[in-house]
């Protein structure tokens, strides 16, 4: 199988690293518009092959849309990553005419690809890619609650003193530090509801922390975080190249699901070979609903600055 990965900056070199080292793919071709670093960043990732014991080939282009003919998958992460003090939505004006040009680069080439959106503002991404190239609502998912649910599961791991991966949690709604819902109410530790080992304090402070998940290390870092991200969309490459349908929250097309139309936001998926095979309805109490609107009312606003493009 064949991912393309536009972007060669760390969130796209970061998606190439874990799908090589992981064989999720047998081909990987990075593509950056700015001349040899693709090459470079490849060449670099493809000489751990031995080292790390991995057979994918990775190669690296610039500009090249001819050399990702016949991609099965291909990710967007070019554009501009946030500034510390920025927010995601801030991107829209430079992000937007880059996402656009690319989604529909990307189809000239790769017809049948399904499309993971990564660059932010990222549920106004995947609106635009969606509206840019036409394709069916399963082809087009935009990768944010993947990568929202780990920051939550580390929060509650470092918060309850226990291993992550025995953590269970799912973060829903927009990919933004206002806009996500952390559902603690569905959180459990090996099977138990993480309230019966947290206080209200504690979950709460873990529901601040995830918000500002990304805020948090771009301060750090000075620029936006990379291998939580890239991980996060190996981990979606994979249920669909394995068609494991795995329920990872994705921002999608709604057309009345939650209440919601014609709006791209994270919500439950199975997520297989098709793209996004079905989407979960996981019975939301009215708190959540109320939260998942408001949620929706922000991501709208956003995208309604699309306007002058679409
Ligand atoms: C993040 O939250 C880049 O939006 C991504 O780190």
């Amino acid at each position: 199988m064949k991912v393309t990965i536009v972007g060669a900056g760390n969130v796209g070199a970061s998606c190439a690293e874990y799908i090589a080292q992981k064989q999720i793919a047998s081909k990987v071709v990075l593509l950056d518009i700015k001349e040899g670093f693709a090459e470079g960043k490849a060449l670099d990732l493809f000489q751990t092959a031995t080292t790390l014991g991995f057979n994918t080939q990775i190669t690296g282009v610039t500009n090249d849309y001819s050399s990702t003919s016949g991609s099965d998958v291909v990710v967007i992460t070019s554009g501009v990553p946030r500034k510390p003090g920025m927010t995601r939505e801030e991107l829209i004006g430079i992000n937007a005419g880059i996402v656009q040009k690319v989604s529909e680069s990307i189809l000239n080439h790769s017809p049948n690809a399904i499309i993971v959106v990564v660059s932010n503002p990222m549920d106004t991404m995947t609106y635009l890619a969606l509206k840019s190239t036409g394709l069916p609502k399963n082809r087009i998912i935009g990768m944010g609650g993947a990568l929202d649910s780990s920051r939550f599961k580390t929060y509650l791991s470092l918060a309850l003193e226990k291993p992550a991966n025995d953590i269970q949690g799912m973060v829903i709604g927009g990919h933004g530090d206002t806009t996500m819902i952390p559902l603690t109410r569905l959180a459990s530790y090996n099977g138990g509801p993480v309230s019966q080992y947290l206080d209200s304090k504690s979950l709460e402070k873990v529901v601040s922390d995830t918000m500002v998940g990304g805020a948090t290390l771009t301060k750090l870092l000075g620029t936006s975080a990379w291998y939580a991200p890239g991980a996060s969309v190996a981990f979606l490459v994979d249920s669909i190249l394995n068609d494991y349908k795995r329920m990872i929250p994705c921002s999608v097309l709604l057309e009345g699901e939650y209440g919601l139309n014609d709006i791209c936001i994270g919500v439950p998926c199975i997520i297989g070979a098709n793209g996004v095979e079905s989407i979960v309805d996981i019975k939301l109490n009215e708190t959540e609903q109320a939260l998942l609107k408001e949620s929706a009312n922000k991501v709208q606003i956003m995208n309604a600055a699309l306007n002058e493009i679409l």
